[in-house]
């Protein structure tokens, strides 16, 4: 994908990694859409790219609601994308059977429905355009579920499996569809209490601007699948292999899981 004739539309760009997506995607030469739901946000991060000389749109809209799916799509297809980035998401740190319905309802609205919706919106479009890719950014925890984590998991679980069975739908177009798992990352979605987990479990946390680094080189170099973080990206592979040496290991972390999951968020 060549970053200097795209023109991109990023879901989550108020957020973490959303931020710095908008700023490397916009120094490579990207013309942006960006979509969040907090105008103050939207405005301070097109006015810092445009005075860099980005070419910069912005649409706020809820993208758990059908309407605000549709008024981001039609925003897109008027800015003429061919690129659809889904990095809004959100997660929810606790003990599944101490969740909430609606904790687990935004969990799966946000990081699994609304990304399908939009896509579903897009692809017509997309098609029609002579180079287009979709990006899913995923979790590692969609290779590799994790206790304290198990609606959120399953969200980024069926993000990677939709992600891969559009891409099989799709291999006969000019789209392509590219899922990156990165492993923890140093955003406001980590609560101080994942932020405690990860340290008692000395699980690293990348910083955005490295991970926005790997999305998009993935991206200018036509990959379609990254896992990012190692030794995370081999328990996952071995998860993938034999799912009950991960439960072992895991087992062994679960106290501390539950020590973490017990504090206030
Ligand atoms: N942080 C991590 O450890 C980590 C690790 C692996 C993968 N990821 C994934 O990376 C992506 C970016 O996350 P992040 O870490 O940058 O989190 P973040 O800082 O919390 O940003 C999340 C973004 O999603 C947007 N969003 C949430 N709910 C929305 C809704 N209903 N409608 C529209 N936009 C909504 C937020 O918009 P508002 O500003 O309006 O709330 C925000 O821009 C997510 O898909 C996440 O699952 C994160």
């Amino acid at each position: 994908m060549q970053l200097t004739h795209a023109r991109i539309l990023l879901t989550g760009a108020s957020g973490g990694l959303g931020y710095e997506l908008a700023r490397q995607l916009s120094g490579a030469g990207a013309a942006l859409l960006l979509a969040g739901r907090e105008p103050a946000k939207l405005a301070e991060l097109r006015a810092l790219l445009t005075a860099q000389g980005g070419e910069v749109t912005t649409i706020c809209a809820d993208l758990t609601r059908a309407e605000g799916v549709a008024v981001i799509a039609r925003a897109a297809q008027d800015f003429r994308v061919n690129v659809l980035v889904n990095n809004a998401g959100a997660s929810a740190f606790g003990l599944f059977e101490n969740q909430e319905w609606p904790t687990i309802e935004r969990v799966l609205a946000t990081s699994l429905e609304a990304p399908i919706h939009l896509t579903h919106a897009l692809v017509p479009w997309l098609r029609a355009q002579p180079q287009a890719a979709i990006v899913n950014i995923g979790s590692m925890f969609g290779s590799l579920p994790f206790p304290g984590f198990a609606a959120y998991s399953a969200a980024k679980a069926g993000l990677r499996a939709f992600s891969q069975a559009l891409r099989r739908e799709l291999s006969d177009s000019l789209v392509s569809v590219v899922h990156i798992s990165p492993r923890a990352i140093d955003t406001p979605m980590n609560s101080g209490a994942v932020n405690a987990l990860n340290a008692a479990l000395d699980t690293h946390s990348d910083q955005p601007s490295e991970v926005a680094r790997e999305i998009v080189a993935a991206l200018a170099r036509n990959e379609v699948e990254r896992h990012i973080g190692f030794p995370e990206r081999l328990f996952a592979w071995v998860n993938g292999l034999a799912p009950q040496v991960i439960d072992r290991a895991l087992a062994g972390k679960l106290p501390t899981i539950k020590q973490h999951a017990a504090r206030p968020h």
